[in-house]
């Protein structure tokens, strides 16, 4: 077969946060079909880079109180711990901020703009839509930050797009009492021009009819079935924002206002490309960062532009199934109406739950710590083998379970396929100055089964079916241990005049364990390295295992290969770690529920200056007080003053407080009292708990304040 170019990518996590087991699945699962390749002389150019634009991440850097730029560059210094190791061989790791994405996004958007034309109308089209709009925070809010009532269920603090308790769905305007999380102003309706990109063309729903449930360039059905039929709903019926459906497919916003933290569109300033039309083409960005660099190093390395021109390029993306609508979609239209080649496929995974547990969602990572795994002193390629035996290429969810995990990592990778080397090996050097010996007819029997199942073995990783890959190897390894079982080596080494048949015996398994590390090659990749250091023998490949080594070829000393798992290792995993915030009611109460700005401003708090207190007849607990808040003076030219009764005589003399200045909540009704009119309140703290924690204390400005400034 002749040497295919491939360009393989992972999905680009969004630069907000460390990467959780189920980022690793996913760079596992595409770094073995990546290895494989390569083993089998392949070009692969496989990248990856962080996905950094769009709303949350610039409100999560202003949170942090750094630049967007900043704070990306933060999450990107912490990815490489990750990679390395997990083994995940990226060629690249680059940021859809760079440079290259900047150029990149505007070329293609102007491409697909001016290109159609042509044939018959841009399928970009300006429309002007409402939007809900922060009029404290001056920007249009993404669905996400809009909250409200539940206009179903009439829950409470629902996010802008569907409840999380009743599960509607529907447009932000239809709840009830929305206010911006951002603020917690009132959301304003305001009208604002955005970019589509139009799906619903004619053009586009052939092109996309034809390129998801078509035929790939090899002929056969492109997309995995079960993705396949997914997409095809999409062509006939379609979900509005508001939960009302609508016939066939919908175009799609590519346009945000500023502030965004994004690429701003050419030719309309303060309008940026959603996030979403961006990242995919951080894909391109990454591997032409690559090529450059490469070209930069050596004027024959092929340019971006002709690597990307070779018509036999082969174009592959590893993505999780909550993201198909895009990669299937917009990002195979984005392209094609660009002048540019449609992915050949994208290979869709499922969720990866721990425990029988939830799923790894993208913001709660929780459950299995990748860096706690490797903290531990874990083994990488454990997890390699565990995801590598459930993964068999289907959209399927994958659970990661500790006593399976254990299972299989003992009892198959080590009990089965390590102990194989680890019973031959010793009597190779000792008996057999390192040797290896002439291997007879049924040896020769059993090797052969081997050799016979590699191509088989190779085409189940070809089809990213790793786990009928695993099984077969494992299969064939029991074959070698019954062998092993059948002539008891241990037994010849004690018997005299069974030396040959010692050497044979012994040679036939390291042959065999030669041929399993390489049907496991791609997913334990340090592991087939030190084989072959062991073995003395060049890297090995699928083509070259076929060719067994000679009699008289010497190894060279055996170091045993790979431990067992510890069970108090997995319990340590999965322990719970001490809760880092330790949550309690702060003064006996707990924090009262959220108000918006607006609310907060509706009392009216000044600087009061005491010009009077007194005890009050008939009342242990209250003092009144006369106060001046700036209201001006009367006819007579004194000042007006309040009077308010307050609950402090328990803590307070009168005399004391006289000439001091306060706080007063100003606005409060009027009270009337059994004393007399209370004109606002003094503001005082104590313990929700009066009697066993008793005290009351009134608050007291820095100096500099002056009765009657608000206090905001
Ligand atoms: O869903 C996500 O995590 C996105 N950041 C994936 C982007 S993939 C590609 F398009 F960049
Ligand atoms: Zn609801």
């Amino acid at each position: 077969m002749s040497l295919r170019q491939i360009f393989v990518t992972t999905a680009l996590p969004y630069a907000n946060g460390n990467f959780h087991i189920g980022h690793i699945m996913e760079y596992i699962q595409a770094d073995i079909w990546v290895r494989f390749q390569r083993m089998q002389g392949h070009a692969v150019n496989f990248v990856g880079a962080d996905d950094t634009h769009g709303a949350p991440i610039m409100i999560a850097a202003e949170k942090a109180g750094v630049s967007p730029q900043h704070f990306v560059a933060n999450i990107a210094a912490g990815r490489k711990q990750y990679l390395d190791g997990f083994h995940i061989s990226f060629d690249n790791w680059h940021s859809t901020d760079a440079v290259e994405n900047h150029e990149l996004a505007k070329q293609i958007y102007k491409d697909l703009r001016d290109i159609p034309d042509a044939q018959g109308g841009s399928l970009i089209e300006r429309k002007t839509i409402e939007q809900f709009f922060d009029p404290e925070k001056n920007m249009f809010l993404p669905d996400r930050f809009i909250k409200g009532e539940c206009p179903k269920c009439h829950a409470k603090e629902q996010y802008g797009d569907n409840c999380e308790v009743c599960g509607a769905v529907y447009a932000p305007t239809d709840l009830i009492n929305p206010f911006s999380a951002l603020s917690g102003a009132k959301p304003e309706l305001k009208t604002s021009e955005h970019f589509f990109f139009k799906l619903s063309d004619p053009r586009c729903v052939a092109f996309l009819q034809n390129w998801t449930q078509g035929l790939d360039e090899q002929g056969k059905p492109r997309l995995q079935p079960e993705v396949a039929n997914k997409v095809k709903e999409w062509f006939s019926v379609r979900t509005n924002p508001d939960g009302t459906t609508s016939e066939g497919l919908g175009d799609w916003d590519i346009s945000r206002d500023a502030p965004y933290f994004g690429i701003e569109i050419p030719d309309a300033p303060g309008k940026y490309f959603y996030v979403w039309l961006d990242a995919p083409v951080g894909y391109l960005a990454s591997l032409k960062n690559l090529l450059d660099k490469r070209r930069a190093e050596d004027a024959k390395s092929p340019s971006y532009e002709a690597y990307m021109a070779d018509p036999t390029l082969e174009q592959y993306h590893f993505i999780g199934k909550d993201i198909v609508t895009f990669h299937t979609l917009f990002w195979p239209a984005m392209l094609h109406f660009s002048g540019r080649k449609a992915p050949n496929n994208v290979f869709v995974h499922g969720f990866l739950t721990v425990n029988n547990g939830e799923k790894m969602s993208k913001s709660r990572g929780t459950g299995l710590d990748p860096l706690k795994f490797l903290g531990l002193g874990m083994n990488p390629e454990w997890l390699r083998y565990y995801l590598a035996a459930k993964l068999n290429g289907r959209n399927e969810d994958v659970d990661f379970n500790a006593e399976d995990f254990m299972v299989r990592v003992n009892s198959d990778l080590v009990g089965k396929f390590i102990n194989i080397a680890s019973r031959s090996a010793g009597f190779i050097a000792k008996r057999f100055d390192g040797k290896l010996g002439v291997v007879s007819a049924d040896g020769n029997a059993l090797l052969s089964q081997l050799r016979e199942a590699l191509a088989p073995i190779a085409q189940h990783f070809e089809s990213r079916d790793f786990a009928r890959a695993v099984r077969e190897t494992m299969a064939l390894a029991d074959r070698v241990n019954e062998y092993v079982d059948a002539n008891k080596p241990w037994e010849l080494a004690k018997l005299a005049g069974q030396d040959a048949r010692l050497h044979d015996v012994c040679s036939t398994c390291l042959e065999a364990f030669r041929l399993l590390s390489t049907m496991l090659k791609p997913i334990l990749p340090v592991l087939a390295e030190q084989v072959e250091a062991f073995l003395k023998i060049p890297p090995l490949t699928f083509a070259n295992a076929a060719q067994a080594l000679p009699a008289g070829h010497v190894i060279g000393e055996y170091k045993h290969l790979m431990q067992r798992v510890d069970i108090k290792m997995l319990e340590s995993l999965f322990e719970a770690p001490e809760p880092a915030v330790q949550k309690v009611s702060p003064g006996g109460e707990d924090i009262a529920p959220t108000i918006s700005i607006d609310e907060f401003a509706k009392i009216d708090l000044r600087i009061a200056h005491i010009l009077h207190c007194e005890a009050v007849e008939g009342s242990t607990k209250l003092l009144r007080l006369t106060l001046d808040v700036g209201e001006g003076v009367d006819a007579q030219g004194k000042p007006l003053t309040r009077n308010v009764f307050s609950g402090i005589a328990s803590m307070y003399q009168p005399q004391d407080l006289v000439g001091k200045l306060t706080v007063l909540a100003a606005n409060l009704a009027p009270r009337k009292m059994k004393f007399g009119i209370s004109e606002g309140m003094v503001l005082a703290a104590s313990h929700a708990d009066e009697k066993t924690q008793p005290g009351i204390y009134i608050l007291e400005p820095f100096p500099g304040a002056k009765p009657g400034m608000r206090i905001h």
